[in-house]
């Protein structure tokens, strides 16, 4: 006997709106060992705490353990909270831990502003490349994502103010310092100039800000959420991942009272709380070892790689390239000659042992292809002069 088999009902049509990417294809194949790999944007992880961190978890464990593997609240570990908040007041921004929520990553942050405030065909600026997976976060909540002119030095206050007349954007989406893709930091007067934008034509500012306490060279930058102009109105979103360990998938949003309360109906329907052991494990680790002087070394040896990828530029990019001297963060940008294309070349660059990211896929709006980036943070200068030698061979 035969029995018919309906046909399934069709994925939600925001599932199809990111497609699979070919350049992800493409770097599939850097995974071998030998490919010394500019593409990544991980942190180095032989300098990882690894030590001070297992003594966290030991004391946690051994000490809390009912507490430790328990269920908690949404909000999040309240002495992970307050250390935070401390490590905010003393640089300027002024924050309880009530102020703040604890999230899976800064990634779950994005998501759960999209999902407090986006309903589909609302408008999001963004930086013009800007972070892939926002993208993505944003495309999925059926957003339309609109991108602003920028130039070296991050979105163009004019070229804003114009499209948020056209737009009328619900949010504006920053990465402000050592932005991904580009490394780049948007300098003060441009940040009270977004500030003032917000407060005078009304939208939100979502500040992602994983990178800014990777600082080498130069003086911080205050936070737009710091400026009166936009203090109402500026999400702050921070993250354990770059100075810590991303696996531990620990980050962190401070919102207005408002916004954060609807954030924390959201984390509750996505995942109730964050991991509560590993909460707790970083908090006792802020308590005991000095996380300063960890991000000292993390720090140092960023600045040698980014040093060792500068000097070794101008011998392996062709003639007429340019690129930027990022102060801190993990990226480097790049641009090829006129009539190079990045994607194109990266298969060649792919046989040679070596290997980047094309600029393209991080355009929202009319994609750059002589672009790409490159990270300095998981090789010794040894190795980046050595693929920067077999990078000049590929162009
Ligand atoms: C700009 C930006 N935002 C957010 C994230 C997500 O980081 P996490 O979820 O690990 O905190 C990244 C990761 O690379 C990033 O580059």
């Amino acid at each position: 006997m035969t029995t018919t088999r309906a046909a399934l009902p069709a994925f939600a049509a925001r599932s199809r709106v990111v497609g699979a990417s070919p350049v992800r294809e493409i770097l599939a194949l850097t995974a071998r060992p030998e490919v010394i790999s500019f593409a990544g944007g991980l942190p180095a992880p032989e300098l990882f705490d690894a030590e001070g961190l297992r003594a966290a978890y030991d004391r946690v464990l051994a000490e809390q353990p009912g507490q430790a593997l328990q269920y908690s609240t949404t909000e999040g570990d309240p002495a992970l909270r307050a250390a935070v908040a401390g490590r905010l007041t003393v640089r300027g921004l002024p924050t309880g831990a009530d102020g703040l929520v604890v999230t899976s990553g800064s990634q779950q942050a994005l998501t759960l502003v999209a999902a407090a405030l986006l309903e589909p065909g609302d408008v999001v600026l963004v930086e013009n490349p800007t972070y892939l997976a926002a993208l993505q976060c944003f495309g999925l909540a059926g957003a339309r994502v609109v991108a602003v002119p920028t130039d070296d030095d991050g979105v163009i206050p004019e070229a804003l103010e114009e499209l948020v007349l056209r737009e009328r954007p619900k949010l504006l989406y920053l990465i402000p310092d050592f932005q991904n893709p580009t490394g780049r930091t948007l300098p003060r007067a441009r940040r009270r100039a977004v500030a003032e934008a917000a407060g005078r034509h009304g939208f939100w500012i979502v500040e992602d800000d994983p990178y800014g306490e990777l600082r080498f060279e130069g003086g911080y930058e205050p936070w737009i959420a710091s400026l009166a102009a936009a203090a109402d109105r500026t999400v702050l979103l921070g993250s354990f991942s770059k100075i810590m360990a991303p696996g531990m998938r620990l980050g962190w949003l401070r919102a207005p009272a408002g916004l954060a309360r609807a954030c924390v109906i959201a984390k509750q329907a996505a995942d109730l709380h964050t991991s509560t052991v590993d909460q707790a494990a970083a908090a006792r680790y802020l308590a005991d070892s000095d996380l300063d002087a960890h991000l000292n070394r993390i720090r140092a040896a960023y600045r040698d790689r980014r040093d060792a990828l500068l000097a070794g530029l101008p011998a392996a990019l062709p003639s007429g390239s340019s690129w930027n001297h990022p102060q801190g963060g993990m990226f480097l940008w790049v641009r090829l000659p006129a009539g190079q294309d990045a994607t194109v070349l990266l298969r060649t660059a792919i046989t040679y042992d070596v290997a980047y990211v094309p600029g393209a896929p991080f355009f929202a709006a009319a994609p750059d292809a002589r672009t790409l980036r490159m990270s300095f943070t998981t090789h010794t200068p040894a190795e980046i002069a050595e693929g920067l030698a077999r990078l000049a061979k590929v162009f």
